[in-house]
């Protein structure tokens, strides 16, 4: 169903507030200056209202630029655009929480965001050197800025199951969504299916996966650019292999977060909402499944919380 608020399908977190179901990713290695703000620009003009950040990704500022200059221009409100940003790892000690959000609000030029999200389960300093914080210490942080109308909500990301339990019970607000990569080489089921027994949304990053052209290194994996059954269920729907992998998380009532800097892209990774995949096509596209992290973090591997 369409929402009224965003204009675009939605989904409810912990049954009562609206988030859209396909939102902009913004995270990308290099970057031209404006290329963020420009990429904000296109996809609030191509419809989208959900647009993902975070402090980690030093865009913030471009993001905000992006956000408020369709907002000055009354193509949207602030109230139809719902924006998330997250907490990086070297603050994650309760009392910097709070701190680090306003700095994300600063740079983004906003009052508050819609969702606010720990980035990993593991604590860093600024070197990378574990500092092993607990986050459910990091979690009263996070409830803090909720209290304070910083922002309307909070979650997690790349949380495990076991962590996302832990978090669960022992929350005083509870996590609306953990952001983890989700596509159709790594379709997560146990997880999903965890996050629907929560009650808590799970959102797909890297939602192209390998149908990604930045990931050209996985060659000998990356069977789901070349198969022809695949192309033939695209050609089916006048779709692209990209949209099919949107389709089908969104048919699992899976938000998407798909990044493009690309205007055609922006808008071709939009328009998914217009077909349907059978229950057959839709085991077909998991079928796909390898199990495979395009996000392995392997930075973090030997951090007390790496969850992977
Ligand atoms: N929470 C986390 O730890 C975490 C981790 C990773 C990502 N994320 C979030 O999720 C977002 C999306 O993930 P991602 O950026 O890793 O991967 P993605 O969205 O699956 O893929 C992005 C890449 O695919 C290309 N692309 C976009 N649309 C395409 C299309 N229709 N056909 C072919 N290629 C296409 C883009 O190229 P062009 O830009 O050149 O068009 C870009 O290189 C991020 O931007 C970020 O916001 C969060």
């Amino acid at each position: 169903m369409v929402s009224n608020l965003y204009g675009v399908p939605t989904v409810k977190l912990l049954g009562v507030r609206e988030m859209p179901m396909i939102g902009l990713g913004t995270y990308a290695r290099k970057a031209e200056p404006g290329q963020f703000r420009q990429a904000v620009e296109w996809g609030i003009e191509a419809g989208y209202r959900l647009i993902d950040t975070a402090s980690f990704y030093n865009n913030e500022v471009e993001v905000g630029q992006g956000i408020n200059n369709k907002i000055k221009e009354g193509l949207v409100t602030r109230e139809e655009i719902f924006v998330t940003t997250k907490l990086w790892n070297d603050r994650h000690a309760e009392n910097q929480v709070v701190e680090s959000l306003k700095e994300s609000l600063a740079r983004l030029n906003l009052d508050y965001v819609d969702l606010y999200l720990v980035h990993w389960p593991v604590s860093t300093n600024s070197k990378g050197e574990d500092t092993e914080i607990d986050y459910m210490e990091t979690w009263r942080g996070m409830e803090k800025c909720c209290q304070l109308g910083l922002t309307k909500g909070i979650g997690v990301s790349n949380f495990n199951e076991e962590q996302l339990v832990r978090v669960f019970e022992n929350s005083t607000i509870l996590p609306e969504v953990n952001q983890i990569e989700i596509n159709p080489t790594l379709i997560q089921s146990e997880m999903v299916r965890l996050c629907g027994d929560l009650g808590i949304i799970p959102v797909a990053y890297t939602p192209l996966g390998l149908i990604s052209e930045a990931r050209p290194e996985f060659i000998g994996k990356d069977i789901i650019k070349t198969d022809p059954g695949l192309g033939e269920l695209a050609e089916k729907y006048n779709k692209t292999r990209a949209q099919i992998a949107l389709r089908y998380l969104t048919q699992r009532g899976i938000p998407v977060i798909p990044k493009s800097f690309t205007k055609s892209r922006i808008i071709e990774n939009f328009d998914i909402f217009d077909f349907e995949l059978s229950a057959k096509e839709m085991d077909f596209v998991s079928s796909f499944n390898i199990n495979h992290r395009c996000v392995p973090a392997t930075a973090f591997k030997g951090l007390k919380n790496y969850p992977f």
